[in-house]
């Protein structure tokens, strides 16, 4: 039975049914639902709209509904045609006429903005839990790390000397600018859309505020062509989303690379990592690959709703029902992804050794030899030719900077002396760098502080 026969006679046909119906995937908005309904119900007793004892029988019929549906007790109908139809036809089913008065000032429409706005606040905040826990697992290796000295890459090239602690912290910072998007975000999701109604608000004179305060919710939507067609708050979210799961594809190429055996920098633990059905040697980083792989979908999840909403006019259209499979798919992978990446990273083992002597090997100490320089009084310009020079020659001989003898260092220029490598000791050349933002260990510790301050977490 629809909602809406009166108007319409006779059965709907079955093809149209299996394009109009939601109920496959927005069931999973049935807690949200019933809850709105809820707070609906009690707002329309506030105001006189439903006798105490309607108010009272439909609350409890609803909560009724919740509890069944949360311990198994109902299974909700696959053919109902979406979460709202079979909620209320449930309520009526238990209640009787009551049930029918539930729906009283109140539109679909206003109905499943105000659910998906509820569902997304709840997964903003289960993701942002598990992205803070993504970060302390950054924070955890960084802190044994701060000395591990590696090459910074740039066009992937060995450039100059960080740490792995640095390195880290990197992408602390970008986890950190994703947990402030989405707590952005929340606060427009939390906003009320009911009362909207259809599109035209209501004859009512509804408490819109007692709705939304019962919900938790920070405010009411001004307008009501615009409460019921505003997806403003999900495309933010699939924004912040995809955003996020670049950071994470980035994290996650480097991992792969890492290890490569080319690289060698990092062995994942074998139970983080999968093996080839035909090469008995193969370990693969897949958890780093798919999780680079999935970000494609979820970037297709924001050009989906971008598409979708594109040139709608207002106020509600049917294509808003589109946003939910795409939400929902890119809250399941950016919600899988981050399960998987905080052990993975927890349990890899990262090596210190590989990571020194590719840095031994890149010349990345070459500008702390042209500093060397300057400090000595010469011009940076021609420091700069000296050092190429003494790289040039390095090569010719198969040497590294730091075991290029003294008088190769005294012919290109007579001010080197013995302190020379001292200066150019890529430990050294990383600990010198302690301006706030650098690699040097007190400054990445300092780093380090600054984020778990940040989470609400002790150093
Ligand atoms: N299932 C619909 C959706 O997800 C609910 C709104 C239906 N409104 C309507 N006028 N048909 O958008």
């Amino acid at each position: 039975m629809k909602l809406w026969s009166g108007r319409l006679s006779g059965d709907v046909d079955a093809r149209l049914n299996a394009l109009n119906a939601s109920i496959g995937f927005d069931s999973r908005m049935y807690r949200q639902d019933i809850l709105g309904s809820i707070a609906h119900a009690n707002m329309l007793g506030k105001i006189g709209v439903l006798s105490p004892e309607a108010q009272a029988e439909i609350t409890g019929g609803l909560r009724g509904i919740l509890e069944d549906i949360d311990n198994g007790k109902l299974e909700i109908d696959m053919t109902a045609e979406d979460i709202h139809t079979f909620v209320e036809g449930e309520l009526t089913r238990r209640i009787g006429t009551n049930g029918k008065k539930l729906h009283t000032a109140r539109s679909r429409n206003d109905q499943v903005a105000l659910d998906i706005r509820l569902y997304l606040a709840e997964k903003i905040d289960g993701i942002s839990a598990l992205a803070k826990d993504f970060v302390l697992a950054l924070c955890e290796t960084a802190k044994g790390h701060l000395h591990t000295v590696m090459s910074g890459y740039t066009h992937l090239q060995r450039a100059q000397p960080i740490t792995l602690a640095h390195w880290l912290m990197a992408y602390a910072q970008m986890l950190m600018r994703d947990l402030d998007r989405l707590s952005d975000c929340k606060k427009r999701t939390m906003i009320s859309p009911l009362g909207s109604g259809a599109l035209a608000g209501t004859t009512y004179p509804l408490d819109r505020m007692y709705v939304a305060e019962q919900l938790g919710m920070g405010g009411i939507s001004e307008n009501s062509l615009d409460g019921v067609s505003d997806r403003d708050f999900a495309l933010e979210l699939l924004s912040d989303l995809s955003i996020m799961m670049m950071h994470l594809s980035r994290f996650s190429e480097e991992i792969c690379m890492w290890c490569s055996w080319e690289f060698r920098f990092v062995t994942l633990s074998d139970s983080f990592s999968t093996g080839s059905s035909i090469m008995p040697q193969k370990k693969n980083p897949d958890i780093a690959e798919l999780v680079r792989g999935k970000t494609g979908r979820v970037y297709g999840d924001l050009t989906t709703l971008l598409t979708a909403m594109k040139a709608l006019p207002l106020a509600y259209n049917k294509d808003m029902q589109e946003d939910k499979e795409a939400l929902f798919d890119a809250i399941d992978t950016a919600e899988l992804c981050l399960e998987v990446l905080s052990p993975m990273l927890r349990s890899a083992a990262f090596h210190p050794e590989t990571m020194k002597r590719a840095a031994a090997q890149g010349f990345i100490n070459a500008t702390d030899c042209a500093d060397y320089l300057v400090k000595k009084g010469i011009p940076f310009r021609d420091a700069y030719s000296i050092t190429g020079r003494l790289v040039n020659r390095c090569m010719e001989l198969n040497c590294t900077l730091e075991t290029l003898p003294m008088e190769e260092y005294k012919s290109a220029c007579p001010v080197f002396e013995q302190d020379i490598y001292a200066a150019i000791d890529l430990l050294n050349c990383v600990c010198l760098r302690k301006v706030d933002g650098g690699p040097a260990p007190e400054a990445v510790a300092k780093q380090i502080a600054s984020v778990l301050a940040r989470l609400g977490e002790d150093a």
